[in-house]
């Protein structure tokens, strides 16, 4: 199967999580992907233990918060890849659990600067060579947190419900150009991200409970989604919120 042979792929935050799992399940079906992160060596490592598969993964250092480091990376990948075929904004951070009112602006810019502005950073440099081309697939991985507020976690659930509505803004405008834009929203994934919930037993225990799909998101399974929308099976598909999350949402 190599339905991405010939694509490039850039993944922000593809060091381990579901970033890692997108760029393995991408370059498994023949794409070359350029996975981004602050810390090289953990890039690196994805790349050697991924030389066998039919695509290659490419890691490039990046933190997304910063404008000028990602305005490089991008010249970088352009310049060595030649284009950008498919973008996967999936780069985020959760710094905060707690009361909204003890927030301060720090954590506000913090959260704001890696989940959302990073977010319209990147489609911004990248979108516009794509709509040139007339071909481009935008995911953006957004969570359920963005459609209903997680409990003590204001900062995480207010970038996440913008990145949903920036995702359909986006797909509104970009569709007669020939690039889609599509978000994902992830329920509990075991990840480090969500670490805090899954490594307590009582809290998984009680999450599982509540979920139709009684096992543990994998981020194999957020992935496997993502690979269908970046992909030509997705052609007709564009402003969609795919959420997976065992059905917690309906639940
Ligand atoms: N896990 C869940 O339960 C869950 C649920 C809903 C949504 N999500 C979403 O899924 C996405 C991936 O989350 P995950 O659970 O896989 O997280 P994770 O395991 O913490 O991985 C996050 C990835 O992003 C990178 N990263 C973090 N901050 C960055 C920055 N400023 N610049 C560049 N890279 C950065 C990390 O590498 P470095 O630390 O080396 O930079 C790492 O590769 C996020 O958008 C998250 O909101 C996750």
């Amino acid at each position: 199967m190599s339905v991405l042979k010939d694509k490039v792929a850039l993944v922000t935050g593809g060091s381990r999580g579901i970033g890692r799992s997108i760029a393995e399940v991408f370059a498994r079906v023949g794409a070359t992907v350029i996975i981004c992160g602050r810390k090289l060596y953990s890039l690196e490592q994805v790349s050697r233990d991924n030389e066998v598969l039919p695509g290659r993964i490419v890691p490039i250092q990046c933190n997304v918060a910063r404008a000028e480091e990602v305005e490089s990376m991008v010249a970088t990948v352009v310049s060595e890849q030649g284009r950008i075929d498919i973008l996967v904004n999936n780069a985020a951070t959760n710094i905060y659990n707690g009361y909204a009112l003890d927030l301060g602006e720090a954590e506000f810019e913090r959260m704001v600067d890696t989940n959302l502005r990073s977010v319209f950073r990147m489609i911004q440099l990248v979108a516009p060579s794509m709509c040139e081309r007339g071909y481009g697939s935008i995911i953006n991985i957004a969570a359920t947190a963005g459609m209903r507020p997680e409990p003590l976690n204001l900062l995480y659930s207010m970038t996440n419900a913008a990145v949903l509505m920036l995702t359909k803004s986006y797909a509104v405008e970009l569709a007669a150009r020939g690039v889609r834009v599509n978000s994902i929203a992830p329920g509990l994934v075991q990840t480090e991200m969500s670490s805090y919930v899954w490594k307590d037993e009582a809290r998984l225990k009680a999450h599982l409970d509540l979920q139709p799909v009684r096992h543990l998101g994998q981020p194999e399974e957020v992935a496997e989604v993502a690979l269908m929308l970046a992909s030509e099976r997705a052609s007709f598909v564009t402003g969609q919120n795919f959420v997976v999350d065992g059905g917690s949402l309906i639940a």
